[in-house]
């Protein structure tokens, strides 16, 4: 549950812009954006994991140039570092993703939009322009809607659709219920037309999904509803997407090497490492743990990406070193939305660009792809390089 001290008077790190941050929110919203599953425990070792690391330094190495970019799609983007997807950026600004993209943008950040988002994606996509190049994708048991969903992604300019594979349902979040979470009511759902009838928030304790698993009645009332579809495979559902758009298909959730494996058999673009920011099964590997096995099995067929946890450049550095080709943060983009919209995303950014330009000076690597297992070793009862 969120946990935060009184406001900084300097805000030169992500904690600060969380301790900043945070007091300005509902409680609901708050425990909404900072919370997790459970007893949270695997939200706490998702950070907590990347001290287990420490880096290895190399001195006397020209560092006067450092070049921090990182490419998707074969473009350059200023660091190996985005946006993941987050729903519902209304609770925090006006202009809610808008003000998000146009971050992004300004410093040349990549984007992930979520389905969930509160403002239509064509508008995202305009702020954002070759910022915003992924959406993530919710499948509905309604697969008319998820498909018109992906169509207009397609025709906006969107480049890749990241399938969320963690979530046949939303994870059980206690902040959530004891808060009754629901969305304010100027707060609207931006991608879905009201032709395609309700769409359910999965996050509401008043959504039925949760219960409609083990009860055959309730099952049946959700068939074709705009409800989160469990029944989704990667035999079916991959080449399904792929038969309705030629955008690149990313796996968002993938923790363990089988499903590296299978996701590659499907045919993903990229594997994604991601518990959802410890938001879905509490007491499951921190992300950091789980990307070792995933590059192993994915064999440098797919780029693989992380995210989970990532507070500070050293966090980014400790996943490069591990095996990513790009990280994503989650909860720093909200807090800086929540502290002063688009400019405060834009301090979220400022921070990570110093903080790595700084690192890879000490770290001796003057670019992106120099940073690999000889920068790490692992603490544990005796120091080993990897
Ligand atoms: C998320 N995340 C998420 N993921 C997704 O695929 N679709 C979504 O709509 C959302 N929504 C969402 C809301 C909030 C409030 C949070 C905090 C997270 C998960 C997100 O993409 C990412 O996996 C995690 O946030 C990464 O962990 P950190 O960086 O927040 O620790
Ligand atoms: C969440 C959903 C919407 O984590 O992905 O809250």
């Amino acid at each position: 549950m969120a946990n935060y001290k009184s406001p900084p008077a300097k805000i030169i790190s992500i904690k600060d812009l969380e301790n900043a941050a945070l007091p300005r929110a509902s409680k609901s919203v708050r425990e909404y954006w900072a919370g997790g599953a459970s007893e949270e425990k695997t939200l706490a070792e998702n950070s907590s994991v990347f001290d287990e690391y420490r880096i290895r330094t190399r001195v006397m190495v020209d560092v006067s140039q450092i070049d921090t970019s990182a490419t998707l799609f074969g473009r350059k983007y200023r660091l190996p570092i985005g946006f993941a997807p987050s729903a519902f950026h209304q609770l925090a600004t006006d202009d809610g993703e808008v003000a998000t993209a146009r971050a992004a943008k300004a410093h040349n950040w990549a984007m992930g939009l979520s389905s969930y988002s509160t403002k239509p994606l064509e508008d995202v996509k305009l702020a954002g322009g070759d910022s915003a190049q992924v959406l993530q994708l919710y499948v509905f048991q309604n697969r008319k809607t998820t498909e018109d969903l992906v169509r207009r992604a397609e025709k906006a300019g969107y480049k890749a659709i990241a399938l969320t594979v963690d979530t046949p349902v939303i994870g059980i979040r206690p902040a959530d219920i004891y808060n009754d979470f629901k969305l304010p009511p100027h707060v609207k759902l931006g991608n879905f037309g009201a032709d395609q009838g309700p769409i359910d928030n999965p996050t509401s304790p008043q959504s039925e999904t949760r219960d409609a698993v083990t009860d055959e009645s309730k099952r049946e009332d959700l068939k074709n509803t705009n409800t989160l579809d469990p029944s989704l495979t990667w035999e079916e559902t991959i080449p399904w997407l792929r038969s309705i758009t030629s955008m690149q298909i990313w796996a968002k959730g993938v923790a363990t090497a089988e499903d590296t494996e299978a996701a590659i058999a499907a045919g993903v673009d990229v594997v994604w490492v991601s518990n959802h920011g410890g938001r879905q099964l509490d007491s499951t590997l921190a992300t950091l743990d789980s990307l070792p096995e995933v590059v192993a099995a994915a064999r440098g067929r797919v780029p693989v990406h992380f995210d989970g946890g990532v507070r500070r450049a050293s966090d980014v550095f400790k996943a490069l070193a591990l095996g990513a080709d790009f990280v994503w943060v989650g909860r720093p983009v909200l807090y800086g939305l929540l502290y002063d919209g688009q400019n405060g995303v834009e301090l979220m950014q400022t921070i990570f660009e110093t903080e790595l330009a700084n690192i890879m000076m000490f770290a001796g690597t003057t670019s992106i792809k120099e940073i690999d297992s000889r920068r790490l070793v692992r603490k544990g009862l005796r120091i080993e390089k990897l």
